[in-house]
């Protein structure tokens, strides 16, 4: 089995300086960052050029707007670059969505239609985007969604197995987001999961979320559930080892609460893999 980053969790400011005392983060092997919030110079690069020098980093944003019609913004893929040199972070990643319009931020993730149109306007745009990145890995996140097209010839896991086939841009496997959109939406979550292209998943997502009954909302602002745990280990029994995160953003807990649910991402994995994720 390959080695994987191990197990990590968001760098969040109500966590430093804490996190940057490594005697303070048992079972933390990686830091995944915000992107956004690191970019220009000041107090945000300079918690990631810390964070880096602790721990191995990768970058996660929210702004890369892929499958938006906006021209990408070379600016921004330039200053994602640098900060991903800056900081040696071992992958940058961004989700599957639209996040802008008309020049303007969303602030939310919009799904893609799953259209072979979108297919080829994706390829182009993932191909742009690595011309910048260079080697460094480049993945795209499933987002959870609470819209449908009318209008959609492709479920979302035969979108997925297409853009990867055609792209081979690896994949961040949020479970979480599995599980909300197969609840809300009707599908099979662990159909999903097994018909997932294994090879392209680089690193994975957990987190918690709210259930009101009559939809669920992704809200990172809780433990995980079991079912959850549950797809997490069908995953791994496919992938193998798999850099793995664990997303808390809202109602953001005190650290040894956020290092508890590492802690049992960490069990959940051993419980069903031979060999234990280790760092490179
Ligand atoms: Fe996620």
């Amino acid at each position: 089995m390959s080695a994987t980053l191990g197990f990590g969790v968001g760098l969040r400011r109500a966590h430093q300086p804490a996190v940057f005392d490594p005697t303070r983060i048992p079972g933390v092997d990686f830091f995944e960052l915000l992107t956004e919030n690191h970019l220009a110079p000041g107090p945000g690069r300079l918690a990631a050029e810390r964070a880096a020098a602790v721990r191995p980093v990768v970058l996660h944003g929210t702004a890369l707007n892929i499958g938006g019609l906006d021209p990408l913004d070379p600016d921004y893929l330039d200053e994602v670059a640098e900060l991903a040199e800056r900081t040696d972070a071992r992958w940058i990643s961004d989700h599957l969505c639209f996040s802008g319009a008309h020049g303007e931020a969303l602030h939310e993730l919009i799904p893609v239609p799953r259209t072979d149109e979108a297919l080829d306007h994706l390829s182009r745009r993932i191909d742009a985007v690595r011309k910048v990145f260079g080697d460094r890995p480049f993945a795209l996140e499933n987002p959870s969604y609470y819209i449908q097209y009318a209008h959609q010839p492709y479920d979302e896991l035969a979108f997925l197995c297409r853009l990867v086939d055609r792209t081979g841009v690896r994949l961040l496997l949020d479970v979480n987001n599995v599980f909300v959109n197969c609840a809300n939406h009707g599908g099979d979550a662990q159909a999903f999961i097994d018909g997932l292209p294994a090879h392209a998943v680089l690193q994975v997502h957990l987190a918690g979320h709210t259930d009101l009954g009559h939809v669920i909302i992704d809200t990172h602002g809780a433990p995980m559930i079991d079912p959850v745990v549950a797809l997490y280990q069908r995953l791994l029994a496919r992938t193998g080892p798999v850099a793995t995160l664990f997303e808390w953003d809202n109602a953001l807990p005190d650290l040894p609460t956020l290092l508890a649910e590492n802690d049992r991402a960490r069990a959940a994995a051993a419980a069903v893999l031979t060999e234990a994720p280790a760092c490179p």
